[in-house]
């Protein structure tokens, strides 16, 4: 079982800090200098996310080329009305085999919330580097922590779900105590990319008026549920949602109003291929 692309399609909770990060950041990068402009999406999606940011990206791109490593994912961008320019298929961006089409193509690369995720990051920036043309540039942004994923750790450690989640036993987020600038410069320096700028987000915070629009996103992201036996599954559900509950914070504004909100910090990252 993958990220479910229909029921993610529809959250949006980060259509406007992404698009705006990215249009303050489109200063540093060389897209007017260069022809024939090709862009790769990393971590697509459903392509909603894309959609919204193709107005700040040059209007007279050659292609961008989205990959996700999941097929539910290529198969539902691929039904999406969009222009012809833009195409998917499916990649694993922590492949120790990159195809080689893809290797020195793009001018630009870019991420939106897929980072947090991985594990090999030394993998991840090295392929990027790879499929970069000389000078090319990235703009990457992720969470920090990946509550998903902390989540399926906690219930690996579980009696019930510890068979499902044996892949989770030993996750941890990328950053975990870490400065992510430090790990990042490291990270950059290794795989010959020059950091443009490095910017931590440390007080994004998702909000809705309800703890039903917050559990619909937890849901949404819930990518192994589909391994669980029909049977057990509203107990695992329960288990999952009590635990997503933990990342959340409710505050009453007046009696009768309230505010639910998941700090989500995240980091933001511009660099070019030396
Ligand atoms: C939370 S979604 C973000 C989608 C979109 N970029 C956005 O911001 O709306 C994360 C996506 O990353 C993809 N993903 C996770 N691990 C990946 C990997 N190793 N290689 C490529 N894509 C991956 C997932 O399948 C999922 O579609």
């Amino acid at each position: 079982m993958s990220f479910s692309a229909s029921t993610f399609s529809g959250v949006k909770f980060h259509f406007e800090y992404v698009p705006l990060k990215l249009k303050n950041y489109t200063k540093l990068f060389t897209w007017s200098e260069r022809k024939d402009w090709k862009m790769l999406d990393i971590g697509s999606g459903p392509g909603q996310l894309l959609l919204e940011v193709l107005s700040i990206l040059p209007s007279n791109y050659k292609e961008i080329v989205c990959v996700d490593k999941e097929l539910d994912m290529v198969n539902h961008l691929n039904t999406v009305n969009k222009d012809s320019r833009i195409s998917c298929r499916q990649l694993n961006i922590e492949t120790e085999a990159l195809p080689a089409d893809l290797k020195g193509r793009f001018d630009f690369a870019f991420s939106s919330n897929c980072l947090m995720y991985l594990q090999n990051y030394r993998q991840v920036f090295s392929n990027v580097h790879e499929m970069l043309k000389p000078k090319g540039e990235l703009f990457f942004i992720w969470g920090k922590i990946c509550p998903i994923h902390e989540i399926y750790h906690k219930l690996s450690r579980s009696d019930k779900w510890s068979i499902y989640l044996e892949d989770f036993v030993d996750w941890k987020s990328y950053f975990n105590n870490e400065s992510s600038v430090d790990l990042l410069e490291r990270i950059c320096k290794s795989a010959n990319l020059n950091i443009l700028k490095v910017e931590e987000l440390n007080d994004l915070v998702i909000e809705y008026d309800d703890l039903q629009s917050h559990m619909d996103i937890f849901d949404s992201l819930d990518h192994i549920s589909g391994r669980i036996p029909e049977s057990d599954l509203s107990e695992y559900k329960k288990d999952y949602h009590k635990l997503a509950m933990t990342y959340l914070t409710v505050e009453k504004i007046d009696n009768k109003q309230k505010k639910v909100k998941l700090h989500f910090p995240s980091v933001v990252l511009a660099a070019r291929k030396s």
